[in-house]
């Protein structure tokens, strides 16, 4: 049984907006079969498991599953989340067919579709393991976002770069992460059979504050919710959210 509002708990400011629009899903009186792509080492499955939801977390790092357990196991809701080494485009390969089991009510993709092979293959694995209705919460990076942190950071040419959606730092051994435009995730997004709901924008402000700033957490949280839904605050964000359904 979930025991708590997830704005109960004490998450970081970059965060909230997601949290506040998870909030409607997760805060209520059912249990949830909630499926984390990519979820690492539990930043969202654990909290997740403290309010009482069943949590799958899919993820090819066996260093983060190692974590997300020990997380699980300290935080005592090690029983809810069941780590899974697998990959974002192959979740069929890894998971029981939704069909067998009725499928997720929620899956979370969090910070996974820069670095999968394809996002829009990873987008349709997730479709195919939700139950009918059931819904998946995207958060991806910001290009505009990024443009702005690296103009901001001192690195002009580094901004244009992203500007142009072209690597900032080529020749490094790892290929840089994908970005996206609002408008470019909800037709990916559409594109998966998902009906997304509005995008909202994730760390308007809390990214570009230094770690030095004496700003009350509290008080910036309150100001990414105000900001986060927007125009044209949440246009700059360093992150979009949208929670999409199946249709
Ligand atoms: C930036 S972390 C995000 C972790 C978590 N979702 C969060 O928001 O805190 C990216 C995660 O994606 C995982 N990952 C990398 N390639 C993946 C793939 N092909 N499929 C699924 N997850 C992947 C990484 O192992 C890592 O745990």
């Amino acid at each position: 049984m979930p025991t708590a509002s997830p704005a109960a708990e004490q998450l970081p400011a970059r965060t909230a907006a997601v949290w506040a629009a998870l909030d409607p899903v997760v805060g209520g009186a059912t249990s949830l079969r909630v499926l984390d792509v990519g979820g690492g080492s539990g930043m969202f499955a654990v909290p997740l498991a403290r309010l009482g939801h069943e949590v799958t977390v899919v993820d090819p790092s066996a260093d983060a599953l190692a974590t997300l357990r020990r997380r699980a196991d300290t935080a005592g809701v090690g029983a809810r989340v069941r780590g899974v080494q697998g990959d974002g485009d192959r979740l069929h390969a890894v998971l029981p067919p939704a069909d067998d089991t009725g499928g997720y009510d929620l899956a979370l993709c969090h910070s996974v579709l820069e670095v999968v092979d394809d996002p829009a293959v990873t987008l349709r694995e997730i479709a195919g393991a939700l139950r009918p209705g059931g819904q998946v919460s995207v958060a991806t990076a910001n290009r505009a976002g990024a443009v702005l942190a690296r103009a901001l950071g001192g690195h002009p040419r580094e901004a244009l770069a992203l500007l142009a959606d072209q690597d900032p730092t080529p020749g490094r051994a790892r290929p840089a992460r994908r970005r996206f435009d609002p408008a470019g995730l909800l037709a990916l997004v559409r594109s998966a059979g998902l009906e997304p709901g509005p995008w909202r924008g994730v760390s308007v402000v809390a990214d570009l504050l230094e770690a030095s700033s004496d700003a009350a957490p509290d008080a910036v949280r309150t100001l990414e919710l105000a900001l986060a839904e927007a125009s044209p605050y949440r246009d700059v964000a360093a992150g979009l959210h949208v929670l999409a359904a199946r249709k």
